[in-house]
């Protein structure tokens, strides 16, 4: 049986555990491949609502195992957190969630540097959810990281815990004069994650592969969206992993072979959260109208997100880099009480069109510009392709055609029911 990805197309926030929830209910392994507790994903079912930041979406499901895959930070306090909430609602996390062992583990000190990082870098920070994501993947490339594996090796607390100490504290009171790690703090706390990790901890590229050879069907869950991949993005207002598919390989570690289907959910609309360019943004009246209907809060930090149209070539450049083979429109309702909408179709650039999302000088491009008529009418009711407005319908199709890559799913609401499978 083979795996399938869910990957965000644009700057995160899509709404792919609403989607993923969706194809939870046939899935039996569900698996978060990067990120941290910087993701906010929300699913509704009935009037409850849901938010996981580091548990897979598809825990809801009573039958589903949740895998949090290596490409991920993880910080425990988080995880604990999550899972201690979800217990108290009566969803079982207990037995069903395992944890790679080459995950990197995410500790006070990175969350702590990422808020002082973004002091310091006044008009030019990132804007970052200040979960610690950048300073603990900063430390897994320079080779400064922690795994959760690494808990259990008693080699590594004598041979290489007071050399990563060191030179942390170096930079912790030389760079941002502010206090030291002291040793033996760390230390007890990380044999303390030991005991209390224990139970979780396994080979996930073992497991996986073992578990898709046998016939399980996998979901991937992608965190962020495209544009805020490390590489794909808009660089550097990024976050620090790879959200494309590239990062579900390596983050998860299953053969490339078991991946048949890569669906890029896609909002009807775009938004983002922090700084960094954003073509199709609209800053006055239309953007605050978008923001109120689709209530376009952060899920994770509850800042108020940037709102503007749908754009063509992001989700072009989306396609390409992850070799999408479907695509879920969410959030269509949102756009009901809209008479004219516009979609970005393509960019200029000093004057002159350009084939690609541009690697650079993003900010500097004018979008040109198609008008759809709006459908004025309420369609999270809709249950068919066929009850759509006419209207509707055309936009859809013009997203087809415009991004070259069908549309399997149409989301006309958050619920579970508000869901639309067209083919
Ligand atoms: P994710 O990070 O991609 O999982 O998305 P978020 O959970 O951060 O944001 C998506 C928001 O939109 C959530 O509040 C969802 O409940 C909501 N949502 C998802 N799909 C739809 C939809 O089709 N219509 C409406 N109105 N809301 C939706
Ligand atoms: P989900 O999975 C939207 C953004 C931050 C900031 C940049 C870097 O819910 O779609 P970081 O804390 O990762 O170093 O911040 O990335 N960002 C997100 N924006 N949705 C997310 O996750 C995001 N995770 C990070 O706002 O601009
Ligand atoms: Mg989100």
């Amino acid at each position: 049986m083979p795996a399938t990805l869910i990957v965000g197309t644009q700057w995160g926030d899509e709404g792919k555990a609403k989607i993923i929830d969706y194809l939870s209910e046939e899935t039996e392994i569900v698996v978060r491949y990067q990120g941290g507790a910087n993701a906010g994903h929300t699913v509704m079912v009935g009037e409850e609502k849901y938010v996981f930041h580091l548990i897979p979406s598809g825990i809801l499901y009573p039958n589903t195992i949740c895998v949090l895959g290596g490409g991920m930070v993880i910080d425990p306090e988080a995880l604990f957190e999550e899972m201690e909430a979800l217990e108290r609602r009566g969803i079982q996390t207990r037995g069903r969630i395992r944890i790679a062992d080459n995950a990197h583990l995410l500790l006070p000190y990175h969350r702590q540097i990422d808020i002082l990082r973004e002091e310091m870098a006044k008009e030019s920070r990132i804007g970052t959810t200040k979960r610690g994501i950048g300073v603990c993947y900063g430390d897994k490339v320079n080779r400064w990281g922690i795994r959760i594996g690494d808990l259990f090796s008693d080699n590594f607390f004598e041979k290489r815990l007071p050399m990563l100490v060191e030179m942390k504290n170096a930079i912790l009171t030389r760079l941002y004069e502010t206090n030291p790690i002291k040793f033996a703090e760390l230390k007890d706390y990380l044999l303390s994650l030991r005991s209390r990790l224990k139970e979780f901890v396994i080979n996930v590229p073992y497991y996986l592969n073992l578990e898709l050879a046998s016939g399980k069907k996998v979901l991937l869950e992608g965190a962020q969206g495209t544009m805020l991949d490390v590489d794909f993005g808009t660089y550097p207002y990024v976050t620090s992993s790879n959200p494309t598919t590239g990062g579900a390989i390596t983050g998860s570690g299953i053969s490339f072979h078991y991946l048949n289907e890569v669906i890029g959910i896609t909002k009807a609309y775009t938004t983002r959260v922090g700084e960094g360019p954003f073509p199709t943004e609209e800053k006055g009246e239309v953007g605050e109208k978008i923001r109120q209907i689709g209530q376009e809060y952060g899920a994770t930090t509850g800042r108020p997100r940037r709102c503007g149209w749908f754009d063509c070539e992001v989700v072009r450049h989306a396609a390409r880099v992850n070799g999408l083979t479907a695509l879920a429109l969410t959030k269509l309702d949102v756009l009901d009480q809209f008479p004219v909408i516009k979609m970005g179709i393509g960019y200029e650039l000093n004057g002159k069109r350009i084939s690609h999302f541009p690697t650079y000088d993003a900010d500097q491009v004018q979008v040109i510009y198609e008008e759809f008529p709006g459908w004025l009418e309420p369609i999270n009711e809709c249950r068919h392709f066929d009850e759509l407005p006419k209207n509707a319908k055309k936009y859809i199709h013009a997203i087809e055609k415009f991004t070259g890559i069908p549309i399997r799913y149409l989301s006309v609401g958050p619920g579970r029911d508000n869901t639309i499978k067209i083919r």
